[in-house]
Parts: C-alpha cells; structure tokens; sequence
C-alpha cells in the first residue's frame, strides 16, 4: 500500500502488521436494499441507496451489510449506480475540511490537485458555499475543472501559483506538493492552508504553524459523519454537486483497476462493478455476508 511519507510504520499499525486487518477493500457502494432486519423501519427492499463505509471498507462485495442508522442514504433519484458509488470519498473529506477550516462566502479558494476525488469535490463544495475558486491541474484536466465550476485555473506545468502576486484564503492540497513551506507566501492574513495530503513531517507541523503566525494549517484524516453522507445526498439531488467518474471496471479486473488509480493521474473516482453471474470465490465473501442480517442492519446489494 502506498501511504505518504513518514507514514509507513503508523500505516502498518492501523492498516494491519502482518497483512491487511481488513481483507476487503473499497470504501463505499451503491445498490439495492436486498433485505433489512426486523427492527429497522427506515428502509425496506427494494429502495436503491448508496453508503459509506469509508476507513471500515469492505465494499468489494456483491452484498453488504449496514446498520439502518449507519452512512446509508437514498439514492438521488438523478445519479447512477456509478456516480451514487463515487458520492462520499471526496465529498465527505471536503465537506470535512471546509468544517475544520471555516471556509465563508466570498472567500478565495485554491485547489492544488484539482482533478482527483478529492479535487474535483474541493472546487464544486467551495463554489456551493459562495468561494472564488483556483484550480491547480496539469493541460489535460484544465477543461474539466473548469466545467465543474472552477473561475480560473492554472496548468502546474506552466506557472506555480505559489511564485504569483495573486493570494488565497483558504488553500487544497490534494496533491502533496503545496506544503505550508511553499504555500504559505501566497496564503493571505488569517488563511487556512488544508492538508488532506500531508507527509508525517508537515502533519506534526501543522499545530506549530498557527503559534507564530495569523495562517493556520489543518491536516490529519477526516472525520466520517453521518450527517455528511445525507448532505452529499441532498446536494447531488439538487444538482449542486455532482461527483466525476473516471472509469468503470468490472470486479475481475480490479488489479487494473488499482493500477490505475496507483498511477496517480486519475481524474475524479474509479468505480468497481460487484460481481455476477456464476459462482466465483467471491461467493464466499457474499454468503459471509449475507449471514451477518442483524434485527438493526439492511442488506444492499451492490448494483451496477
Ligand atoms: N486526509 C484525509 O482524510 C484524506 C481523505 C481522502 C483522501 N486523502 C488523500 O488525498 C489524496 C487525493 O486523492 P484523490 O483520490 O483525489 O486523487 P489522486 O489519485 O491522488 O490524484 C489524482 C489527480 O492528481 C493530479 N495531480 C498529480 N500530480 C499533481 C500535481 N503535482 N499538482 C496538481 N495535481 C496533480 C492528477 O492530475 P494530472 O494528471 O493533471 O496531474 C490527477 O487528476 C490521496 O493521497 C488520498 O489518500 C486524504
């Protein structure tokens, strides 16, 4: 697993020692309620709903269990499968951040990464909650950002941001390469610099930054709320935001699947189809599953 730098020992503490703690990738589905416990009254087979596991993962699976008061939520009505199984990655990381760093309307965002998951959700929230917003992406995005909702965008293999006039109330890094070191002389007075990609180094930093000076860093992973999946929900219906699907893979090529994401040239999210048809190995993981039918949990079953 690649993890930032200086992550590597802390990694293997949370991620597992030896092997995996959690076998099962995948941090969030989309699909159909298959069935739900005999407690729960807020779903009931047959709605279509997406979730968001997040860090517990588990969610390359044909079925999956969660509790009826967890990060489950009705399908907008206006998304596919595909966009509802990208909804919460980025979304729910901004809407984290943009809490942390009390992003105000009015305010100048840059976004350094601005194609990615996490990017591509970074320039639409800022825009839903009144920002001007930057976006930082390579020639081959730059259309993209921009119609998403970006005001300006600048090509990172042309002009640095950081070397501009030009100053920013809140910055993005969804990249890593906009460190407080480098962006700190383009953050204004009172500025918030959110690392949602940080090496351990400027992650241990980031409370020092705010003792001497008027800016402050945030970084550290983002908190999952609940309320976050319902919100993403709510603004996807209402066509505020609308997540960016790169591309689709069916589950026997999700090998390639990470390779691609692990190139790191993504744009937005990359989907896995759960598996159909005869039964594979995976059955296995999906009968563990359907098992685990709780008085308190609905059964999806993932649907693409
Ligand atoms: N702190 C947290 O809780 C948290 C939560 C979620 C995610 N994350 C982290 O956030 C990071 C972003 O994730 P992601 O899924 O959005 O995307 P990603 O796969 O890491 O990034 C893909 C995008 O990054 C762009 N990119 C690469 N180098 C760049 C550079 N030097 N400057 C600007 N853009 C560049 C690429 O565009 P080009 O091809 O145009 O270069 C591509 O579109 C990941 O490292 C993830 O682990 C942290």
């Amino acid at each position: 697993m690649e993890l930032p730098s200086g992550f590597g020992l802390l990694g293997r503490v949370v991620f597992g020692i030896r092997r995996p703690r959690q076998p099962i990738l995948g941090t969030e589905l989309a699909g159909e309620v298959e069935a739900v416990g005999s407690e729960v009254t807020t779903f009931k087979a047959g709605d279509r709903v997406f979730a968001f596991p997040g860090s517990r993962m588990g969610c390359y699976v044909e079925y999956r269990c969660i509790p009826a008061t967890g990060p489950v939520a009705m399908k907008p009505a206006n998304l596919s499968y595909e966009q509802a199984a990208a909804l919460c990655f980025g979304g729910s990381t901004m809407l984290d951040f943009f809490r942390r760093g009390a992003l105000r309307s009015g305010e100048r965002v840059l976004v350094n990464g601005a194609s990615g998951a996490v990017g591509t959700a970074a320039v639409q929230l800022a825009k839903h909650f009144g920002a001007h917003v930057t976006g930082v992406c390579s020639a081959a995005n730059l259309e993209l950002v921009r119609s998403i909702g970006a005001d300006q965008v600048i090509d990172y293999t042309k002009d640095d941001f950081s070397t501009s006039r030009q100053t920013y109330d809140v910055i993005v890094d969804a990249a890593g390469t906009a460190p407080f070191s480098r962006s700190g002389r383009v953050l204004s007075n009172g500025g918030r610099l959110l690392l949602v990609l940080a090496s351990l180094t400027d992650l241990l930093k980031a409370p020092l930054v705010g003792i001497t000076n008027t800016r402050k860093v945030i970084a550290g992973p983002a908190a999952e709320r609940l309320e976050y999946v319902h919100q993403l929900g709510q603004l996807a219906t209402e066509g505020k935001f609308t997540p960016v699907v790169d591309r689709c893979y069916p589950f026997e090529e999700v090998r390639a699947a990470h390779r691609y994401v692990d190139s790191g040239r993504k744009r937005g999210s990359v989907v896995i189809r759960s598996p159909k048809g005869p039964v594979s190995k995976f059955a296995i993981t999906s009968e563990v599953h359907h098992r685990l039918l709780a008085p308190t949990t609905v059964r999806v079953r993932e649907d693409m």
